[in-house]
């Protein structure tokens, strides 16, 4: 999928999301519905005093629940090489740095900054993420996208946040200790000149 499209343009990570998704919901049903019926069954069969084997039975319940497995893992893989196939042309580079418990944005033009990532709209945001200690995950629910951040490896991802204004946010979705509920940030999407010109001054 995707060869035919110009290279330049970001995967839509909520596009991404969504798909795995329709993936998943169905088959998390159906698994939780044959363990339920399996259960009930298994309960009643006890009642009744009886308790045999079934080895075919066991076999193939095994089996089939890792085939979802290994469907699911194939799936999930492909889609997260979708995101992390890196788009060529030009994209505006932040440097993310997690620690505990705060996140650094720096940019391109030398601009740091903690609370706030400021990022150009409809342009393609290159970020090179990595932690100084444990690991935190870079998360802007309204993308429906996150990433681990593992110390001693830098993450690259691009994205692309359509229009101006603040309304997004973004936080550490993966548990980093005592003040993790504290890293989260507001992502302030400014225009193209709006941008350039804060990155600056
Ligand atoms: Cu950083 Cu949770």
């Amino acid at each position: 999928m995707g060869s035919g499209q110009p290279v330049s343009v970001a995967v839509d990570t909520r596009e991404v999301y969504d798909g795995l998704a329709a993936l998943y919901e169905p088959v998390a049903i159906a698994v939780f519905v044959t363990v339920v019926v399996a259960l009930v069954w298994v309960v009643r069969r006890a009642g009744d005093g009886g308790r045999d084997e079934h080895r075919a039975l066991e076999i193939a319940y095994a089996s089939g629940l890792a085939l979802v497995a290994a469907v699911l893992i194939v799936f999930t893989f492909r889609a997260t090489d979708r995101e992390n196939a890196r788009a060529a042309g030009p994209a505006e580079v932040v440097r993310v740095t997690a620690g505990k418990w705060k996140w650094r944005f720096e940019h391109a033009s030398g601009r740091v900054e903690t609370d706030v990532l400021t990022v150009p709209a409809g342009a393609e945001v290159e970020f090179r993420a990595t932690s100084v200690d444990v690991i935190h995950a870079f998360w802007i629910p309204d993308l429906k996208f996150q990433r681990q951040l593992i110390p001693g490896q830098t993450t690259t991802f691009r994205l692309t946040f359509e229009r101006p204004g603040i309304a997004v946010s973004g936080a550490c979705s993966f548990y980093c200790g005592l003040e993790h509920a504290r890293m989260r940030f507001l992502v302030d999407v400014r225009s193209r000149a709006d941008y350039e010109r804060w990155a600056a001054s």
